[in-house]
């Protein structure tokens, strides 16, 4: 079953409980794969019992599928293990790279935008989804560089991982805002670029502004130029599973719950305006 076409929220431990008890009417939820890479414990415990509920999306971010090192197999394990037994309506992985030398650096790291770079991510999606048996959505990143040898657009990346490898997209609306704004391009042309019917999940976050740089912090409320470029992104590609998430400073749920319900509701407006 795919994700539900609704505004979900991203599970994050302080929450936990509260959404176990409560079960509050939200589209869906999204976890981070690699916290669940365990043999027993309250946590996948809990996502037991909650997957009864709600469906779920494995959001991973240790996969470094733009590395040149060798998949690590034993990741790959254990994300099938959690997949087989969660039965996740989707699996994610962000286009970045994260591994060198054997050493995992715990960050989303840029890619270069080359002929190069394209090949070797597009083995590696069609690899993982060999592996898992499953299709991968695939996440634009934010990123604070770019390389002097890129040789295409961003958006002309990601839409080529999605043309040569069958894998559909996450599509971050607030990381094409961030990089818009940092590295001075129209969002809209990124957007033209991307073939909707590929896009299988939308995420919304917020950023930092405090230092001439945009942060994606993912610890504040979605900015008002996000949700701008939401609205258009949905009249562009319809009504898509969209995700709210944050990472930092994690609010109360009931904030959380709102900005979903904010998502919810322009999905809904933009459904009326079309019927
Ligand atoms: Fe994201």
């Amino acid at each position: 079953m795919p994700l539900p076409v609704a505004a979900g929220i991203g599970l994050r431990a302080p929450h936990v409980a509260q959404v176990r008890a409560e079960r509050p009417p939200v589209g869906w939820l999204e976890v981070h794969s690699e916290n669940y890479f365990v043999d027993g414990g309250p946590a996948l415990a809990a996502l037991d019992a909650l997957r009864a509920t709600y469906a779920i999306s494995l959001h991973g971010v240790g996969l470094a599928l733009g590395s040149a090192d060798p998949l690590d197999g034993a990741h790959l394990a254990r994300l099938r293990r959690l997949a087989d037994r969660i039965e996740p309506a989707s699996v994610s992985e962000h286009l970045c790279w994260g591994h060198v030398d054997g050493r995992h650096l715990n960050d989303l790291l840029p890619l270069p935008f080359t002929d190069e770079a394209l090949k070797l991510v597009c083995r590696r999606v069609d690899a993982v989804q060999t592996a898992l048996g499953r299709e991968l959505l695939v996440e634009n990143i934010s990123a604070y560089l770019r390389f002097a040898c890129d040789a295409m657009t961003e958006w002309e990346f990601v839409a080529a991982v999605a043309a040569h490898t069958g894998c559909k997209l996450l599509f971050d609306v607030n990381n094409v805002y961030v990089n818009a704004v940092n590295h001075g391009f129209d969002p809209r042309a990124y957007f033209a670029a991307i073939p909707g019917q590929r896009v299988a999940e939308i995420h919304l976050a917020g950023f930092d502004d405090s230092g001439g740089c945009l942060l994606d912090t993912h610890g504040a409320r979605v900015a008002p130029p996000v949700w701008a470029l939401y609205r258009e992104a949905i009249e562009r590609f319809g009504p898509k599973p969209t995700l709210v998430e944050w990472d930092t400073d994690i609010p109360a749920l009931e904030v959380l719950l709102d900005e979903a319900n904010q998502a919810q509701r322009i999905m809904e407006a933009c459904d009326a305006v079309a019927a």
